[in-house]
C-alpha cells in the first residue's frame, strides 16, 4: 500500500527555540580497496596516492550496496542514538550524486525501508556539498515550526562512477554514508548560527558526468567514457584551497570568533594537502580540524557526516560547543554550516 492513507499536511504548532543535533550514523561497504590492490588496475603507486592525496585505501560497495542501503543503514544508528523510532521523523533529505535512479529519489525509498512513511523525502544534487546544503535546509524546515525532527544523509557510491581506466579520478574516490537526526529544541542556545548556501554553474565543466557527445564542453579533454566522472583536477584544486579558507573566515568573522572558539572544523575530504595547509594556517592542532581522508578516500556528499558521526562518537563534541561544517564541489557548488550544539 503506497498511497496516503492518512492527513499528512502539517499545521504550525510554534516555532521551536532551538534545533538540536540528536544522533548521528554512518556506514561503509565491508570492502577495503587500498592503494596497492588500484596499483595493480591501473598505472598509480601507493606512493604517488599517498603524497598528491593523502588517501591510503577507500571502501567500495559491494553488488547489492547502494546509497539505499548505506544511507537506511546509517539512518537507523543516528536514530538509535538519538533515542528516537523511525516513525518519529517528518523528513528525510539525501544529499548524493549516485542515486541509484533519476526517479524515484533515493531518500522515498530510505524512507519506506527505515518504516518511517509518510515522512517527506527528497534528494538534493548538490555534489560534495550535499550534506552541508542538506543541514541548513533541515534547520530551515524545524524553525518554520511545520517539522519537527529531520534526518539529513550524505551517501555515495563513487566507485560506480568512476572511469576505471582514468588513473587521475579512479584513485580519489570511496562510497559510504553519514547520517545526522536533527530536531526541535526548547534551548535557544542551540542550532545554526550561521550558512552559505552558494553555486557558480559558470565551472560547471571542471566536474561533470556526461552522458552524450553534446555535454562534452568544447575544447575539453574527453577520455571518451560516458556516464563517468570527469574532473579537472587542478582547477578543483586552486577553487577548494579558495573556497576552504575564504567559507571559515566569512563564518568565523561574521560571529567576532577565533578558529580556536571551536570544537571542530569538520571539511570536505577532497585532498588532505588543502586541508593540511588550512589547519597550518588557522594555526589549529590536528584535532580541531578532523581529516580521515586517509582511510574512506574522498566520499563526496558522505565525507562531512562520517567525519561527524567519528568525532562524536569518540566524545570530542559536547553540547554548548561550536562546530563548522564546510564543503565544495561540482556544480560548482559551496556550503557552509556553524552550529552551535
Ligand atoms: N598515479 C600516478 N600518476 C598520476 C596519477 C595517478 N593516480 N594521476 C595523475 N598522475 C600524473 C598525471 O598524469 C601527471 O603526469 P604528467 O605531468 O606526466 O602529465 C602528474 O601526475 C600530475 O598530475 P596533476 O593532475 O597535475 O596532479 P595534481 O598534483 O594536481 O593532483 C589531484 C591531482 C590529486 C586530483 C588534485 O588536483 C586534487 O586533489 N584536486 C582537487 C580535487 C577536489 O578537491 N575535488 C573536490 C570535489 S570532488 C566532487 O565534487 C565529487
Amino acid at each position: 500500500m503506497t498511497a496516503a492513507t492518512s492527513v499528512t499536511g502539517r499545521r504550525k504548532v510554534g516555532r521551536p527555540a532551538g534545533v538540536r543535533l540528536a544522533g548521528t550514523g554512518m556506514a561503509v561497504p565491508a570492502k577495503v580497496l587500498t592503494n596497492q590492490e588500484l596499483a595493480t588496475r591501473v598505472d598509480t603507486s601507493d606512493e604517488w596516492i599517498t603524497q598528491r592525496t593523502g588517501i591510503r585505501q577507500r571502501h567500495a560497495a559491494a553488488k547489492g550496496e547502494d546509497v539505499r542501503t548505506l544511507s537506511t543503514a546509517a539512518v537507523r544508528q543516528a536514530l538509535g542514538e538519538a533515542g528516537m523510532e523511525p516513525k518519529q521523523l517528518d523528513f528525510l533529505i539525501v544529499g548524493t550524486l549516485t542515486p541509484e535512479m533519476v526517479c524515484p529519489s533515493s531518500a522515498a525509498r530510505v524512507v519506506a525501508d527505515l518504516g518511517a512513511v509518510p515522512a517527506g523525502a527528497v534528494d538534493i544534487s548538490a555534489a560534495c556539498s550535499g550534506f552541508v546544503y542538506g543541514m541548513n535546509m533541515a534547520a530551515g524546515l524545524i524553525e518554520s515550526g511545520f517539522y519537527k525532527t529531520v534526518a539529513v544523509v550524505g551517501a555515495e557510491v563513487l566507485t560506480r562512477l568512476v572511469d576505471w581506466k582514468d588513473r587521475r579520478t579512479c584513485v580519489l574516490f570511496g562510497d559510504g554514508a553519514g547520517a545526522a537526526i536533527l530536531t526541535a529544541s526548547d534551548d535557544d542556545q542551540q542550532g545554526l548560527l550561521y550558512q552559505t548556501m552558494a553555486s557558480n554553474g559558470d565551472g560547471w565543466q571542471e566536474l561533470y558526468v556526461p552522458r552524450e557527445e553534446s555535454d562534452i564542453p568544447p575544447k575539453a579533454e574527453f577520455s571518451g567514457a560516458y556516464n563517468t566522472l570527469q574532473m579537472n583536477g587542478r582547477e578543483v584544486y586552486k577553487f577548494a584551497v579558495h573556497t576552504l579558507e575564504k567559507t571559515i573566515d566569512d563564518a568565523l568573522n561574521a560571529h567576532g570568533l577565533k578558529a580556536s572558539d571551536l570544537a571542530a572544523i569538520i571539511p570536505h575530504q577532497s585532498n588532505a594537502r588543502i586541508l593540511e595547509s588550512a589547519r597550518e594556517r588557522l594555526g589549529l592542532p590536528p584535532e580541531k580540524l578532523y581529516i580521515n581522508i586517509d582511510r574512506y578516500g574522498n566520499t563526496s556528499a558522505a565525507s562531512v557526516p562520517i567525519c561527524l558521526h567519528e568525532l562524536r562518537s569518540a566524545g570530542r563534541l559536547k553540547q554548548g560547543e561550536l562546530v563548522l561544517f564546510v564543503a565544495w564541489g561540482g556544480g560548482l557548488t559551496w556550503s557552509s554550516s556553524l552550529w552551535r550544539l
